[in-house]
């Protein structure tokens, strides 16, 4: 029968459907599609419906249901109605996720964090709520939204990333309802709610005209921060803290920083990021461990990655990549950076000076003084290839 109907008929039936069974949002998702396929044929019609729309915003459709809401699994995510983009991204992790590499004093603050929460009847009997909400600092690339996703998973909680872009993208009048709605849906949750990027809205406020906009996302966020319920945990992460406005930056009960990593963290990344070719690799590490030293975990990350393809398939060797790559490193050393990586290269490869040379731009009397400077290197050194 249902192949008889004409489109419009299909559309009531379909609303129907919904309609009786009291998936108010859904039916209001399906109107809204309808709002913008009738817009053309029969705008009146659009109209309308739109009207009933704005007449009934989502916030209104709750005191409406007359059984306990549905778990939150079975609620829909909440999209932006215009660009139809989601709001929030889920990440479901299990908890034997490898943790991230972090600074001891900062696995001892999460380890803490962690803590409270197994322990919030201790706390609560001293009258304390454990940590509700924290902010990430940090340059790209270290680990925030990954700490992010650790942390939910440890918690047993599911990670709701907010994206801000999309909350902003919307069309303007919206953004803050927008906002509330996503924020609304995860504080009924026992969620992790990370909003990533918060100096978008920050940053946005220097060079747009809708001033007034950004200042009522500001003024939503920092209401939220302040009425977190303990049962979740709400996160946020910048590379700016600068452009945080400060009323919100003290509203957060923990502020962790990220660094980029040190010597040993670098090193510990390239075994775990080389995984089985640390088998291959791993001869050279310390030129490794030297080479990446300033890079995020991320770009030492996606280095990695290339060199395990190119070993995979056979189109280089790995003493080929290595080479090309501290090359190319050794261009963004200053002199004396230059000279150190000579000496290590030195010691612990069977280049010839000559090529070492070429690679750092150091030229062979130099790498010849400092080699020699150290006797017990440079006599390893001679030892393996006569000088060129
Ligand atoms: N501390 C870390 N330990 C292990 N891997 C890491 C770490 N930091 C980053 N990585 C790797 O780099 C990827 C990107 O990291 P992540 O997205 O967490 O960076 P971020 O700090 O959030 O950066 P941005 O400020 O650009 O959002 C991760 O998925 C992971 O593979
Ligand atoms: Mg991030």
């Amino acid at each position: 029968m249902l192949d008889e109907m004409n489109d419009v008929q299909l559309d009531l039936a379909q609303l129907i459907r919904l309609a009786l069974a009291e998936q108010t949002e859904d039916v209001r998702l399906f109107v809204a599609r309808l709002v913008r396929k009738y817009r053309n044929t029969d705008p009146e019609l659009a109209e309308q419906m739109d009207l009933y729309l704005r007449a009934k915003a989502p916030r209104a459709s709750a005191p409406l249901r007359k059984v306990a809401p549905p778990p939150l699994s079975a609620q829909p995510l909440p999209v932006d109605d215009e660009s139809r983009l989601s709001l929030l991204k889920v990440f479901r992790d299990e908890p034997n996720r490898e943790p991230p590499l972090l600074a001891t004093d900062l696995e001892e603050t999460l380890s803490q964090l962690i803590q409270e929460r197994h322990q919030t009847k201790r706390l609560a009997s001293m009258g304390l709520n454990p940590t509700r909400s924290a902010i990430f600092v940090g340059p790209p690339g270290v680990g925030k939204t990954l700490t992010a996703r650790w942390l939910a998973s440890q918690l047993g909680m599911p990670l709701y990333v907010l994206d801000l872009t999309a909350v902003m993208s919307s069309l303007l009048g919206r953004s803050g309802s927008n906002l509330r709605a996503a924020l609304d849906f995860a504080k009924r949750s026992s969620c992790v709610l990370l909003l990533d990027e918060i100096d978008a809205i920050a940053k946005r406020r220097s060079d747009d005209t809708d001033i007034g906009e950004l200042k009522r996302l500001v003024t939503v966020i920092l209401q939220e921060v302040d009425e977190w319920p303990a049962t979740g945990l709400l996160l946020a992460a910048t590379n700016h803290a600068e452009l945080i406005d400060p009323a919100l930056w003290r509203r957060f009960d923990l502020v962790v920083n990220f660094k980029a990593p040190g010597i040993p963290a670098v090193k510990q990344a390239i075994k775990r990021f080389l995984g089985p070719d640390f088998a291959l690799f791993g001869r050279w590490i310390d030129i490794l461990t030297f080479a990446f030293h300033g890079e995020s975990f991320s770009d030492i990350e996606r280095d990695l990655q290339r060199f395990r393809r190119a070993v995979a398939l056979g189109t280089a060797s790995d003493a080929d990549l290595i080479e090309e790559f501290v090359k190319s490193r050794a261009l963004v050393l200053d002199r004396q950076g230059r000279i150190d990586l000579a000496v290590l290269l030195a010691k612990q490869t069977r280049l010839s000076q000559h090529a070492i040379s070429e690679i750092t731009g150091v030229s062979r009397d130099t790498i010849r003084k400092y080699t020699s400077e150290q006797p017990a290197a440079a006599k390893k050194t001679q030892k393996g290839k006569p000088d060129a």
